[in-house]
């Protein structure tokens, strides 16, 4: 909750503004007072009046505009604030922050105030990757600048990868964690997350599918409610959440030795998808066709089941435990065995069928499997499951 919170919010202008409309709504539901300050630039995708009303405060526009100079000057303004949230963070205002200009309103706010910021990007994709933006958020990292996203998806200028505004209950997760003790602090969540690389010799490896999407958006979400989390994760699409110790491996031994080294935890998550078996016979140099016209056999062996050996520790076994069940068929009546034959608390199943688009997409459509029976969630995307999972998990610790 946000009760009494007071966020001043720099919408900056980009595509992504049109977000920062449910941002505020969203900030609001939560009790925060939303001050919005717009760009120029933002005018041109949302406006003032919409703006405001959904605010239900006056925004401010203009760096010369005596009249808020005479209620409120920009110092003032920049400080009343419990936290500076800027939302979409675009090249331009990154780019100024990190250099320290203060040639309108908005930057003008960003130098004067003595509460922490919190950015999240939002930019095309080729702008995001630019050496230059990657060195502005470096150093406004360096100067404590807090961040949220950028997401990977599909963009409105029609390209795809990081770039897009994370979504704004995403936001509003880090808002909280930037204000609040969690309802999280002081646990320890330990989450795995991606797909493992299991080799076939040095240069050659079996894998799947799995982004790491939703592990990494659990393991944010739980980080926002003020988790301190280890993120267990394979080689994945996206990069691993910040604010979170990360432990990078490979292979399905190496993620269980590094669950293994990560525990105790007060619960665990398991969302990586861990190869089931490993090439038993891997070469160590790398394999050569021998002219023969014979493919080499491979021979497999089982993975050790992290999950389940978890489930079924004796000793210091998390107080919650949830795995996940990647099904085609009958997803519900295998995800229910799964939950038995492993032992675990709670089984978030989903339909990886390729018709749904789950693997690999932005969206996620969950049944989350525990002593109470089978809880369905409508199809959300992978962040709003994840801020759903986190609070659930929230709950069942506290
Ligand atoms: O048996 P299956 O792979 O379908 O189970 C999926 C669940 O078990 C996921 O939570 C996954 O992270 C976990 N798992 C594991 N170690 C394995 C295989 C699966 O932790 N070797």
């Amino acid at each position: 909750m946000l009760a009494g919170k007071r966020i001043l919010l720099i919408v900056g202008g980009g595509i992504a503004a049109f977000k920062s409309l449910d941002l505020i709504r969203r900030l609001r539901e939560r009790g925060a007072t939303v001050t919005p300050v717009l760009t120029r630039a933002a005018e041109e995708f949302v406006t003032p009046l919409s703006t405001s009303a959904l605010a239900g405060q006056k925004v401010y526009r203009d760096l010369f505009d005596l009249t808020d100079e005479a209620e409120m000057g920009h110092i003032e303004l920049s400080r009343a604030a419990d936290l500076v949230v800027v939302a979409p963070a675009t090249a331009d205002l990154m780019g100024k922050m990190a250099g320290g200009l203060a040639n309108d309103l908005a930057s003008t706010l960003l130098m004067a105030t003595d509460k922490r910021v919190l950015i999240a990007p939002a930019m095309n994709v080729r702008m995001w990757e630019h050496p230059a933006t990657q060195r502005n958020l470096a150093t406004l990292k360096g100067d404590g600048v807090l961040t949220v996203g950028p997401d990977v998806g599909d963009m409105a200028c029609g390209e795809h990868g990081p770039g897009r505004m994370s979504e704004p209950l995403a936001i509003v997760d880090a808002v909280e964690a930037a204000l609040l003790d969690g309802p999280l602090k002081g646990k320890h969540v330990l989450v795995t997350s991606g797909p493992t690389h299991e080799p076939i010799d040095p240069v050659r490896y079996i894998a799947n599918r799995s982004s790491g999407a939703q592990g990494t958006a659990i393991a944010r979400s739980l980080a926002a409610l003020g988790a301190n989390v280890t993120f267990v994760t394979g080689p994945a699409d996206v990069p691993p959440p910040l604010g979170v110790k990360v432990v990078k491996v490979q292979t399905a031994s190496e993620m269980k030795e590094a669950v293994d080294a990560a525990l105790p935890a007060d619960a665990a998550v398991f969302a990586a998808a861990v190869a089931d078996w490993r090439v038993a016979n891997a070469s160590g140099s790398k394999m050569k066709k021998d002219g023969s016209g014979n493919a080499p056999a491979l021979e497999f062996t089982e993975n050790p089941d992290i999950l389940a050996g978890v489930s079924q520790m004796k000793k210091d076994r998390p107080k919650l435990v949830v795995g996940f069940a990647a099904e085609t068929d009958d997803v519900q009546a295998n995800a229910t065995a799964k939950r038995k034959r492993k032992g675990c608390d709670w089984i978030v199943a989903n339909d990886v069928s390729p018709e749904t688009g789950i693997m690999g997409g932005s969206e996620n459509a969950v049944t989350i499997i525990s002593d109470e029976g089978a809880e369905s969630w409508p199809r959300l995307t992978k962040d709003q499951v994840a801020a759903k999972i986190a609070a659930k998990i929230a709950g069942a610790l506290a």
